[in-house]
Formats: structure tokens, sequence, C-alpha cells
């Protein structure tokens, strides 16, 4: 008796801990007509007539627990079609993996960059949270000057003097403060406003923005260096103007418009009947800004650039609302598949 109980222990054990992947096998292994459940019922004639009773209700309760497992294992086999490793077919060609694409902002991004970096640009980049100095006052935009009223942006509560950056003007401080010159850089990244979202201003948005700090740096490297840039990034036929502005960071500051690329300059919507987009905002570094990050400014000058993403994107792509680019719609993302 004590003999039989260990085999049914053992077996019951053996089961719990390698449960068989498959039904059919279990089956025929412990259910079958030479299976292990049979052969244990066939001790019952070894066992004394006195325990007879006590051993049936244990083989039965054995054979139960047995049949339970196999229905389990058939459920949980039944999902899987194929029972039978002959009937995969291991020439077929394998599932389709849905390829994503990048970003409009980032391919418009990654084109810019390499448009600079053929005129020997280098990429630098900085921190999103910044302090007032890097963000404002080595600007030339110092504490309550009406200029930062353009640029409100999120203050971080634990620190006053920390803020999302409005601009990437403040990796071209920390740039300059490093000393080493020339500086010929691009500067791409992510800025922050405090404005109300439309379709033509966001709460964050990319720019890049550009300096070229050296000895007798005009603006007419300034000139020939956006005009390239443009014709490589729009076509040759694109035309440019720029027209007088103000930036506390530049003097002479200039705003850079392009011939509309919708209408070819005739005029329409997008233009306003003008026939010209303004696409960005540039001058020559102003002295203080020099002189605030530590360079000479009687004896280096330099000129300056910066332009919202989104805004060469929309007008690359013909895309209307700005909100599209963040709100992550597989069906506009899916049309930039290929490189620009
Ligand atoms: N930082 C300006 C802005 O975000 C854009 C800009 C204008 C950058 C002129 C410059 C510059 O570097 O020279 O509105």
């Amino acid at each position: 008796m004590e003999q039989l109980v260990n085999q049914i222990k053992e077996l019951k054990d053996k089961i719990v801990a390698n449960v068989e992947k498959d039904a059919e096998a279990f089956r025929i292994k412990y259910l079958g007509t030479k299976g292990l459940v049979k052969a244990i019922m066939g001790e019952m004639k070894n066992v004394a007539a006195e325990n007879k009773k006590e051993a049936g209700q244990k083989l039965n309760e054995f054979k139960l627990f047995v049949e339970e497992k196999y229905e389990e294992l058939k459920q949980a086999t039944s999902s899987t079609p194929i029972t039978n490793h002959q009937s995969i077919d291991l020439t077929l060609p394998g599932d389709d993996l849905p390829l994503g694409s990048r970003h409009p902002i980032s391919l418009v991004k990654n084109k810019i960059i390499s448009i600079f970096q053929r005129l020997g640009f280098a990429v630098a980049e900085g921190p999103e949270i910044e302090d007032d100095f890097h963000n404002f006052t080595a600007l030339n935009l110092p504490e309550n000057h009406p200029a930062r009223d353009m640029q409100d942006t999120f203050y971080i509560s634990q620190n006053p003097d920390w803020l999302l950056r409005t601009h990437t003007s403040s990796v071209q401080v920390r740039e300059m403060q490093k000393g080493k010159l020339p500086i010929r850089i691009i500067c791409p990244g992510r800025v922050y406003r405090n404005e109300t979202i439309s379709a033509r201003a966001h709460c964050f948005f990319h720019q890049v923005e550009g300096l070229y700090i050296a000895e007798n740096v005009s603006f007419a490297d300034l000139k020939q260096t956006l005009y390239f840039f443009v014709q490589e990034m729009f076509g040759k036929d694109v035309k440019v103007r720029f027209r007088p502005s103000y930036f506390p960071f530049t003097e002479p500051s200039a705003e850079m418009d392009i011939s509309c690329l919708i209408c070819g300059g005739d005029g329409c919507s997008v233009c306003k009947k003008t026939g010209w987009v303004e696409i960005l905002g540039c001058g020559m570094v102003h002295p203080n800004v020099l002189d605030n990050c530590g360079i000479d400014s009687n004896k280096y000058t330099g000129f300056a650039f910066g332009m919202g993403i989104e805004r060469i994107t929309m007008l690359k792509y013909q895309i209307k609302d700005l909100r599209l680019f963040s709100e992550n719609d597989m069906r506009f993302l899916k049309q930039f598949t290929s490189a620009v």
C-alpha cells in the first residue's frame, strides 16, 4: 500500500513539474491503453484485501487528476492550430514587421544640418532647462527689457532663475563662453514659449540657430550663407529678400523672406497676397553680446540667424496646421517616408 501511495505521489509530482506541451502525447503516455494510469491501476492486485478500499479511492483520485490535466492541456494548446510539426512550412516568408518612418521635423532638421555642415558649420547642443543669463541677459536682454515680453516662457518653481529655453540662442552663448575662436556652429533643438496653441503657434517647437564669429565677418557673408541655404532647401528658383528688423542680440538685424512657393510670388492666401513668406531672423552679433560672453568685440565680428523648423517644414510640404506635428496621427506621419 505504502509503495502504491509513493508511486502515485511520484507520478503526480512529475506531471505538475513538467506538464507535456503536447496534449496528445500526454494522453498516450498517461491515459492510453498502455499508459501509466492503467499500469498503476494494475497494482491493485498486490494490495492487501483490508487496504483495497483506500487504495481504490487513491487510484480513482489520481485518474481524475490526470484527466483534468489532460483537459487543461487540450484547452491551452487548442488555440495553436498546428499540432504537428510537419505541417509548418519553413519556406514561407515571415510576417511583415510594420516599419516606422522619420518624423517630418526630424527629416527637415537633418536636411538643414547637412546643408550647413557642407559650409563648415558644426552642430552644438545645450540644455532645454536654461538659466536666465544664458537665455536672456547674455543676449543683451537684461531683466525688465521689453523684448522679453515676446518670449514669455515656463519657469521652474524650484528655482526662479531656471526656465525652459525660448530659443537655442542660449547654446550660442555657451559656445562663445568656451572662448575657442573662430566659432562656426548651428544649434538645433526644442524650445518653449508660453503661447496659446493654434494652427500657427504652439507652446513648444523646434529651431535651428546659427553663429559664425571670426575676424572680418560681414553682412555680405551672412547674406550669401543664407542664400545658399535657401537654394539648397527650396530649389534654385527661390528668391530672397531681407527686411530690417529688431533683435536685442544683433545689430543691424533683419528678417529674411523667400518668394512664396505656393503661388510663385503672384500672391495667394499663404503669403497673404504679398508673394513673400518670412522664414528666419538674423543679423550681426551685437558687440554687447560678444563682451558679455568674454569675446573681444574690437577684434571679432560675427553673424547669427535663427529659424523655426516647423515653419520650414510647413512651407516645404504645404502643411497648414502646426498642431499636426505633435498629434501622433499615423495618417499624417505615414506620408513622410522618404528622405527630403
Ligand atoms: N532667437 C530669435 C527667436 O527665437 C531668432 C533669431 C533672430 C536668432 C536673430 C538669431 C538671430 O540668432 O540673430 O525669435
